[in-house]
């Protein structure tokens, strides 16, 4: 089974420097508010994805009046692996077992890293920018040209608003520029539609699955995807928007303007109460680490701040699911309302409030 042995972080979050060791199976992070439980998990889920699962301005990790961070992590998978990803100025930067990963194509999907959090319900009623992000990180874990054409999709896209609004009052001279970073961005949007709608078929499979399982076979909902734009023919999307982008000065066509919305009983799920919408948000993470172990076993699970939340039954069940394959965490301020099976097999960290 593929789990991280050990972590050290410096500068990172609120921790000057800190080092833990971890059991392969649960761990239970333990401490009152702020004392940096999110901070220490976010630590492990950025190691695995390059990224924050908070924030997309990596130097927000930083610790405050620092330069720099780092997060070093020791795996093991039968052989032990030593990763550091660091986090500068310059940029950021992935080393394993002491080689300079060249990019973080090469690197992602080393192992993936499923986050369970309250957040998660913004993918059920929230901003569509909050389910891109979702689709955009899972499907970057699954497939390196996602992760290609999405970079390239948003460089083309910046360079095109910047063209639009570079362009004053007469097309002329920028039609031909125009077309050709025109056709580069339709070429990428097209590779990441594709991606979108064969992940969110899938997921919408194992989400339906989920949710009765969860449910006990009292709801049944599923996955729509919800493309910005005809995704069929995006060369005549483009012509027929283009007046429209030149006035606005913006591309109003794209996948960078995508969404989905979880259909259940016939419905929107803008109509689930706060419990069907809670076990929508447990099922579509679920439904996510059925996908991800089609591809790999090398898998951690985190649950922040929503374990605590579940009944006694339903902390059982899911950790059932879960920990036979699994290294997971789970953070809470309390362990009261854990469910004692559940502490017996648990490694407990606890962190205290730092001095400084
Ligand atoms: N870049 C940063 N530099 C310094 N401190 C930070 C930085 N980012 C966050 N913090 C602080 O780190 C502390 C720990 O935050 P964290 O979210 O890890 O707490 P937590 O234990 O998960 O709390 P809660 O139980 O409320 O979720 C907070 O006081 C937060 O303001
Ligand atoms: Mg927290």
């Amino acid at each position: 089974m593929f789990y991280i042995k050990s972590i050290k972080i410096g500068n990172f979050r609120c921790y000057s420097d800190y080092y833990q060791e971890f059991s392969p199976k649960i761990n239970i992070i333990i401490g009152e508010n702020a004392v940096g439980k999110t901070s220490l998990i976010e630590a492990v889920y950025a190691l695995g994805l390059t990224k924050s699962h908070k924030t997309s301005n990596d130097y927000e990790m930083i610790k405050k009046g620092e330069e720099y961070c780092f997060i070093k992590g020791s795996f093991f998978d039968g052989q032990e692996d030593n990763v550091t990803c660091s986090i500068t100025s310059k940029g950021k930067q992935i080393i394993k077992n002491d080689k300079k990963v060249g990019h973080i194509s090469k690197y992602i999907g080393f192992y993936n890293v499923v986050m369970f959090c309250p957040e998660d319900l913004e993918l059920i009623n929230g901003a569509p920018i909050a389910k891109r992000r979702f689709l955009d990180i899972n499907i970057c874990q699954i497939d390196p040209i996602y992760l290609d054409a999405l970079s390239k999709y948003k460089r083309l896209l910046k360079e095109r608003n910047q063209l639009l609004k570079d362009i004053k009052e007469d097309l002329g001279k920028y039609k031909d520029l125009l077309d050709v970073i025109t056709n580069k961005l339709i070429e990428e949007a097209k590779i990441i539609i594709k991606h979108r709608r064969d992940f969110i078929n899938k997921l919408s499979i194992f989400f339906k699955k989920q949710v009765e399982f969860i449910s006990s076979h009292k709801e049944e909902a599923t996955l729509e995807y919800e493309p910005s734009c005809n995704e069929d023919n995006l060369e005549l999307e483009s012509k027929n928007k283009e007046k429209l982008d030149l006035i606005t000065k913006t591309t109003n066509w794209g996948p960078h303007r995508d969404d989905f919305r979880i259909v259940f009983n016939g419905m929107g799920s803008e109509l689930a109460s706060q419990g069907q919408q809670k076990t929508f948000a447990l099922a579509l993470k679920l439904a996510l680490i059925d996908i991800l172990k089609e591809k790999s076993n090398r898998i951690i699970v985190i649950l922040d701040d929503v374990f605590g939340e579940l009944d006694v039954i339903r902390q059982k069940e899911i950790i059932k699911i879960i920990e036979m394959e699994y290294q997971i965490f789970i953070t809470t301020t309390s362990i009261d309302y854990l469910d004692s099976d559940v502490l017996r097999n648990s490694n407990i960290i606890k962190i205290e409030r730092l001095s400084e």
